[in-house]
């Protein structure tokens, strides 16, 4: 019997080395992170531009790795993180804070992104809202979230979250 359970818990090893994704670089086509694809190791900058959604899925973890300091970075794209009450998207980040958060968004209409019931782990910074240099379209509107959890991490604004993590605001 605890031989049985041993080889169980072998198989499951094995399987999560299997479903691990190496995601890095800039988004050509609207992308979709599945359950099937996670968990997602951010192993070099992501960047969702103009007229590119990346949507992450019920369920779907997207781990930091300590070895980098690696963003989302959704520039003038939209980002739509779509967690369910029973399967959070899970943004964890490992090791130590480094300079970039986990999403930043610059340039962007942030009405076309959401987030619902996602959970961030820190200690690297969670969301921020960058500027962009003058005469370059800057972040607009407002991102719509609820059922956002924080855990030792935070949201950096340059625009008007408020810095409490409720940025929730209904149009
Ligand atoms: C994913 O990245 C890790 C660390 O950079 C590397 O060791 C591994 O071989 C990569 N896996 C794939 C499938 O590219
Ligand atoms: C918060 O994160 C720590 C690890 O950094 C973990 O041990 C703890 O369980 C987390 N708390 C919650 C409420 O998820
Ligand atoms: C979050 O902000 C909304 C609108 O600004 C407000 O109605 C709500 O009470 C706030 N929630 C918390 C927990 O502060």
């Amino acid at each position: 019997m605890l031989a049985m359970i041993w080889i169980f818990i072998v198989l499951i090893g094995i399987a999560s080395v299997e479903g691990r994704t190496n995601a890095s670089g800039v988004l050509l086509v609207n992308t979709i992170w599945s359950i099937a694809k996670s968990p997602i190791y951010i192993t070099g900058n992501i960047g969702v531009p103009d007229n590119v959604r990346l949507t992450i899925e019920a369920g779907v973890q997207v781990i930091f790795p300590n070895n980098g300091n690696y963003q989302i970075l959704v520039k003038g794209g939209s980002l739509t993180v779509r967690g369910s009450s029973k399967s959070s998207v899970r943004f964890i980040a490992q090791g130590l804070s480094d300079s970039n958060c986990m999403i930043t968004f610059k340039g962007s209409q942030l009405s076309k992104s959401s987030f619902s019931y996602a959970y961030f782990e820190g200690p690297k910074g969670a969301i921020c809202l960058q500027n962009s240099a003058d005469g370059l379209p800057q972040n607009a509107y407002t991102v719509r979230s609820e059922f956002v959890t924080f855990n030792r991490t935070t949201i950096l604004a340059a625009g008007d979250l408020n810095k409490n993590g409720n940025n929730s605001k209904q149009h």
